[in-house]
C-alpha cells in the first residue's frame, strides 16, 4: 500500500513506519500538516526521516529542512538504519542546513521568511511532494515573544497551504506536560494531523510510545501503541496493534448490529400496542353488542314461540352484522 484514496478525496501516503499505516488506515495526509511532538531523544527525527526516505524511494522528491542537526549528521543518522541519503540525494532528496548561526540573530524575523523564499525556489526545480521541518521549535525558541512566535507559525503555515506540499514539522514538548503552551496550541492548530511521541522510564525500564491526537478528515486508532526503534528504523508493535484495531472494530460492529436489534425492538413494540389498541376496541364493541342483543331479544321471548324466536333470530343477526361492518368501515383507512 501506498497512496489510498478515501471517500471525499483525502489522499493518505504510507509512511514505511510498520503499524502506523494500519492505524491511520494510510498513512499520512497528503498535500497537508502533520505535527510530530514528543520530548527529546522520543523518536521525532527518525519518525520524520523514515517516512521521508519511504516516499523518496518510491520516487518523490523531497526536502529536509534541519533547524538543529547538521547535514552530515543526519546522512551519518540515517546510515545506521541502513537509509543510504547520499545516494538519493543524487536527484530526489535535498538537506538544507537552516540552523540558526550568531550572525543571524539582528534580522530574525526576516530569517524565515527568506528562508521559505528560497526553499520554494528548490522545491519548484525538484518538483519536490514532500518538505520535513525538523525541530522547527529550536527556531521558534529564539524568536524571544509569543506574539512574534505566532506570527512565524502563521507564516509557515499560509506558505504550506499555498505550496501544497506533503509536509511534517517535528517540535519538542515535555513528556508529562498536563496543558498544552501557548506555542504547541498554536503548532497543532495550524497541523491537520497531529502525532505525539513519548519516551519514559518507569521502574529502571524505558519504554517509547505513539499515539495520534488529531487527524482531520479521516478517522483513526485513538490507542497510545508501543513503539521500538531498531536498526531498521521505527516500527509500532504489530501485536499491540493487531488487537487494538480487531477490537475496536468489532466495537464498531458490536456497536452497529446493537442498535440494529434495538430500532427492530422499538417497531415491534409499537406495532404490538397499536395491534393490541385495536383489539381492545373490537372486544369492548362486542361487549356493548352483546348486550344490545340479549336486550333487544327479552321482549319477543313472551310472544309465540316459534316464529318470534326466528324473527329474533334474524332481527338480531341482521343488527350485529349491520354494527361490526360499521364498526370495521370507522377502524379502516378512509379514502380521501
Ligand atoms: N540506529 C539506531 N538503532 C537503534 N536506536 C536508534 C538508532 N538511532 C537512533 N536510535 C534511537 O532513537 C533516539 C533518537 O531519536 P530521534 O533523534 O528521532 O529523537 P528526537 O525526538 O528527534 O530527539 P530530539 O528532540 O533531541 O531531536 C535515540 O535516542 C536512540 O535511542
Ligand atoms: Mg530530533
Amino acid at each position: 500500500m501506498t497512496h489510498t484514496k478515501r471517500r471525499g478525496g483525502l489522499i493518505k501516503s504510507a509512511t514505511g513506519i510498520p503499524g502506523f499505516d494500519e492505524i491511520t488506515g494510510g498513512g499520512l495526509p497528503e498535500n497537508r500538516t502533520t505535527l510530530v511532538m514528543g520530548g527529546p531523544g522520543s523518536g521525532k527525527s527518525v519518525f520524520a526521516l523514515q517516512s521521508l526516505v519511504e516516499e523518496v524511494r518510491r520516487g518523490e522528491a523531497g526536502v529536509l529542512v534541519s533547524f538543529q542537526e547538521s547535514p552530515r549528521q543526519i546522512v551519518e543518522n540515517a546510515a545506521t538504519f541502513g537509509w543510504d541519503l547520499a545516494e538519493l540525494e543524487k536527484d530526489k532528496l535535498v538537506i538544507l542546513d537552516a540552523r540558526i548561526r550568531p550572525n543571524t540573530f539582528n534580522s530574525i524575523e526576516l530569517y524565515l521568511s527568506g528562508m521559505l523564499a528560497g526553499i520554494r525556489v528548490v522545491a519548484n526545480e525538484m518538483r519536490a511532494k514532500r518538505i520535513v521541518f525538523d525541530s522547527f521549535d529550536a527556531f521558534l525558541a529564539l524568536l524571544g515573544d509569543r506574539t512574534t512566535e505566532r506570527h512565524e507559525i502563521a507564516r509557515l503555515r499560509d506558505w504550506l497551504l499555498e505550496s501544497g506540499l506533503t509536509s511534517v514539522i517535528t517540535s519538542q514538548s515535555e513528556v508529562e506536560d498536563m496543558f498544552l503552551t501557548p506555542r504547541q496550541t498554536s503548532m497543532q492548530f495550524m497541523a491537520d494531523c497531529v502525532v505525539r511521541l513519548d519516551y519514559r522510564i518507569t521502574n529502571h525500564t524505558s519504554s517509547r510510545s505513539l499515539r495520534v491526537l488529531k487527524y482531520r478528515g479521516s478517522g483513526f486508532i485513538e490507542n497510545e501503541f508501543p513503539v521500538v526503534i531498531g536498526d531498521k528504523g521505527m516500527e509500532l508493535t504489530s501485536t499491540g496493534i493487531v488487537e487494538s484495531v480487531r477490537r475496536v472494530h468489532k466495537e464498531r460492529v458490536n456497536g452497529g448490529i446493537q442498535k440494529e436489534i434495538e430500532g427492530a425492538q422499538g417497531k415491534f413494540k409499537a406495532q404490538i400496542e397499536s395491534l393490541s389498541r385495536k383489539l381492545e376496541i373490537k372486544q369492548a364493541e362486542l361487549d356493548f353488542l352483546k348486550t344490545k342483543t340479549s336486550s333487544q331479544a327479552r321482549p319477543a321471548r313472551q310472544g309465540k314461540q316459534t316464529s318470534t324466536k326466528s324473527t329474533v333470530r334474524n332481527r338480531s343477526g341482521r343488527t350485529v352484522r349491520k354494527s361490526l361492518e360499521t364498526t370495521s368501515a370507522a377502524l379502516s383507512p378512509q379514502k380521501p
